[in-house]
């Protein structure tokens, strides 16, 4: 699977091939998604982000979300919380599953979370992050990093927190490049990166605005960052690991890997679940292939496993008798 022999970076002593990454996305980054990015290229997956005071509170729901297999490393297990106490309770438990590194969440824009004083509430806080990275550098074996956003639209005090992770022990920082008011709209600010990039020694992943495979390559030229996150662009398009864009996937590889990851999500979450947690990753996928939208509707709306499938592969085959003009493309697809 690793394709390059020098490592693009080190978390700790865990060298990481490649320089493409698959975001932590709440919904999306579970087992069985990850383990398509790694196939396809992706050099490191995080997972969904885990609240530290479930893990402390060993909740079983949540168990899921830190599941791996040996094949996937190296992966991240991401937890959020504001109590440093309680981070290091939770990073001491989530640990015993040996991921290749912990990360810590400073960049969740969600009020709910930012009201506890975790995700980018945190940036607010440098002391306290340093008070955090302290304490978890020391008492971890595992490497500890972060993702972390530009900070606030009043504070914007990216090169401080970048900074204070690196004296505190951090392995790598992750940069999404917006503000916390930003969300994931507007422009990332790929200088931030830069100057994130230039302020430390430890490895920096750049992330926002990569939406095509040009932009792996722009972004770090653009910022000299070691690695590239990609979050939304890789949602029903896993193939920007394998360095292909949408247009370039021919209809067919595209039902396929459908078929792949729902047969994955069955089996990791059971037949209504994997149905129903399938449905977010299917819209994504299909959105994308020409298909009219009450064509789209009905086979995500199906509630049985094989009539989902048997409606999709109906589509394609109605699909693959349709010359490209009729379907309203506008580049050939290439095989
Ligand atoms: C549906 C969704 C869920 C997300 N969940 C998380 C999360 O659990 N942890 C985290 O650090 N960031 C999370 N993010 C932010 C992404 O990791 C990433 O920083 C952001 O989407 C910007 O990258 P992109 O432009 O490539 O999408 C999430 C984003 C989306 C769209």
């Amino acid at each position: 699977m690793d394709s390059a022999r020098t490592p693009a970076f080190f978390l700790g002593r865990v060298p990481v091939y490649g320089d493409a990454l698959l975001a932590p996305m709440d919904g999306f980054s579970d087992w069985p998604y990850r383990s398509i990015c790694r196939s396809l290229g992706a050099a490191l997956c995080y997972t969904e982000f885990v609240k530290a005071e479930f893990v402390v509170m060993a909740f079983e729901h949540i168990q899921p979300r830190m599941a791996f297999e040996e094949d996937e490393r190296p992966v991240i297990i991401q937890i959020y919380g504001d109590d440093p106490d309680e981070l290091l309770r939770a990073a001491l438990l989530v640990q015993q599953k040996r991921p290749d590194a912990i990360d810590i969440n400073l960049g969740c824009p969600d009020r709910r979370v930012n009201q506890g004083g975790a995700g980018a509430a945190l940036l607010r806080q440098p002391l306290k992050v340093a008070r955090i990275f302290r304490a978890l550098s020391a008492a971890l074996e595992t490497p500890v990093t972060a993702k972390i956003r530009l900070g606030w639209e009043d504070c914007r005090n990216y090169r401080l927190i970048a900074r204070i992770l690196e004296e505190n022990g951090a392995a790598a920082i992750a940069v999404h490049a917006r503000t916390r008011e930003q969300g994931y709209g507007g422009a990332a600010d790929w200088d931030a990166i830069a100057e994130v990039k230039a302020a430390v020694r430890i490895p920096v992943i750049g992330n926002g605005d990569v939406r095509a495979v040009a932009d792996i390559a722009r972004m770090k030229s653009h910022t000299g960052c070691e690695a590239v996150m990609i979050g939304r662009a890789a949602i029903g398009h896993p193939w920007i690991f394998a360095r292909l864009d949408r247009s370039q996937v021919p209809p067919e590889t595209a039902r396929q890997m459908i078929h792949c990851h729902l047969r994955r999500n069955l089996q990791f979450y059971g037949e209504r679940k994997g149905l129903l947690f399938f449905r977010k990753h299917a819209i994504q996928y299909l959105k994308h292939q020409g298909f009219p939208r009450p064509e789209r509707t009905q086979i995500i709306q199906q509630t049985e496993a094989q009539a989902f499938l048997d409606l999709l592969d109906a589509a394609y085959d109605r699909l693959a008798s349709v010359r490209p003009a009729e379907r309203g493309e506008e580049q050939p697809l290439r095989y």
